[in-house]
């Protein structure tokens, strides 16, 4: 029989992660510290009540209503409470106790990634979150540790499973937002307050969070364009389907150069059209995935669950692992990197397509004008397709026109949408929608 060094582990919450994250660790005590080189004992199991009902059991002596006594004997803490306070405060007191840190929360991280980090740094700590973005989706690690020796130039992720799966019931069942929320609701996956996921700040707090380890540069939620998928139609879903695209709430990370050659990243969250043929458009379901595009490797894509208990305990887990690896081997651990220090530019910089529909008086010259409003402001047109006749009156029927652009920078885009709103020809526009992927 091997002796392992024993090594205590505080879990800050024993909710839906925090329970199966202790469950596991009880369970597979054995297995587990034979992969890490240490026994792995769970000293306590920090909550608010402790006579609330539980995913798992939870031995009742292992519950604790006084998460800083319990951190103060720990070598590793697990932070799975969630939100900024007190899970701020409990991560930076472990960590100058001494202690590595493991969180699942990508809203401490999002809000105070840089604060924690250098409190890593300063007492030889380290601070893992494979569980913050993509759930059971091994991604952070990807990125810090295998791309490391390339350059990423782009991130498309789906990283919010509940909106993923209200736009999948729209495409696929043909729902309206609100009846695919409420399914979403009623099977787990939403919040009892879903505006985090509807409205794209949890995708925000992600994108953040991907971009920092991608391009080595702190990128603040603030510089994180964010717009929510609630404005997203059932006509504009039905649209897209019969266009060849699928609407999808997406992170999107990049490496771009602006109009005044300065290279710099930029991150947003916003509903896109996405190629039927591009992976990401068979991302079914609250599944999650992250496609990474990096100069060498080429396209990779990362694919699973993105929540549940049990799953994304399977990342916390693997963090334990490679914490108490380096509690045996000794070492520094790996420090975050932000040497590249990239400038973080705003919307406006970021060029892509978009698909702008219109219904159109169906007379003579239109087209031509329309055409003009758009090269009067420098974007370019790569394809139109118009409706037969389909609505006004007789004297003045029109049609509807789906226009697809070059790539085409924000503001050019909205110089032109704001033109064509007002052009007495435009009956109304309808839908602008970006479109990736291509
Ligand atoms: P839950 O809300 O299910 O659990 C939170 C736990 O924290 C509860 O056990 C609660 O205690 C405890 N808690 C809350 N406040 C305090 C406090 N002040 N002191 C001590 N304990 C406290 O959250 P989840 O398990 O769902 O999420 C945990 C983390 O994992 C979050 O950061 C979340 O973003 C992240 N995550 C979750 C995923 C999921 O699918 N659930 C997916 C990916 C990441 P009590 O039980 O007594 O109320
Ligand atoms: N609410 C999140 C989602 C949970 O729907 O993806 C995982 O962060």
């Amino acid at each position: 029989m091997i002796e392992y060094r024993n090594l205590k582990i505080a879990i800050l919450g024993g909710g839906s992660v925090g329970a199966q994250v202790a469950n596991l660790l009880i369970q597979h005590g054995d297995e587990l510290a034979a992969r890490a080189g240490a026994g792995l004992e769970v000293i306590g199991v920090a909550v608010r009540d402790l006579d609330a009902k539980r995913d798992t059991d939870i031995p009742q002596h292992l519950l604790t209503t006084d998460a800083p006594a319990l951190i103060l004997g720990a070598d590793l803490v697990v932070e799975l409470i969630g939100g900024i306070e007190p899970a701020r405060t409990y991560i930076l007191q472990a960590l100058h106790s001494g202690a590595d840190v493991i969180t699942a929360n990508k809203a401490v991280l999002a809000n105070h990634g840089p604060e924690l980090f250098e409190a890593a740094e300063q007492v030889g700590a380290q601070l893992y979150y494979e569980a913050a973005v993509g759930g059971a989706i091994p991604i952070i690690r990807p990125l810090r540790d295998s791309l490391a020796g390339d350059r990423v130039t782009r991130i498309l992720g789906i990283v919010n499973g509940t909106t993923n799966f209200i736009l999948d019931r729209m495409d696929t069942e043909g729902d309206s937002l609100e009846a695919a929320l409420a399914e979403a609701t009623r099977l787990g996956y939403a919040e009892a307050d879903p505006t985090a996921d509807v409205e794209g700040f949890d995708a925000a707090q992600k994108a953040a969070i991907l971009a920092s380890l991608a391009f080595h540069t702190t990128v603040p939620l603030e510089a994180v364009h964010r717009e929510g998928m609630t404005t997203v139609t059932h006509d504009q879903v039905l649209a897209a389907r019969k266009a060849g695209y699928v609407v999808k709430l997406l992170a999107i990370c990049e490496r771009i150069t602006d109009a005044t050659g300065t290279e710099g990243v930029a991150a947003r969250v916003h509903p896109a059209l996405v190629p039927r043929d591009h992976p990401l458009a068979a991302v079914h379901g609250a599944n999650n995935a992250v496609f990474v595009e990096a100069e060498a490797a080429g396209s990779l894509m990362f694919y699973g669950a993105g929540a549940g208990g049990i799953q994304t305990a399977s990342a916390v887990l693997g963090d334990i692992v490679s914490a108490a690896r380096r509690h045996v081997a000794g070492g520094p651990g790996v420090a975050e990197s932000t040497h590249a220090n990239l400038p973080v530019l705003p919307m406006s910089s970021v060029t892509t397509r978009y698909q702008i529909t219109l219904t159109v008086l169906d007379e003579p010259g239109v087209l031509a004008a329309i055409a003009t409003l758009f090269s009067d402001r420098g974007v370019s047109v790569e394809g139109v397709s118009q409706s037969v006749r389909d609505g006004g009156d007789s004297a003045r029927p029109t049609a509807t026109l789906v226009i697809i652009t070059h790539e085409a920078s924000e503001s050019a885009l909205a110089a032109t949408v704001e033109a064509l709103a007002t052009n007495s020809a435009v009956s109304a526009v309808v839908s602008v929608l970006r479109v990736e992927g291509l």
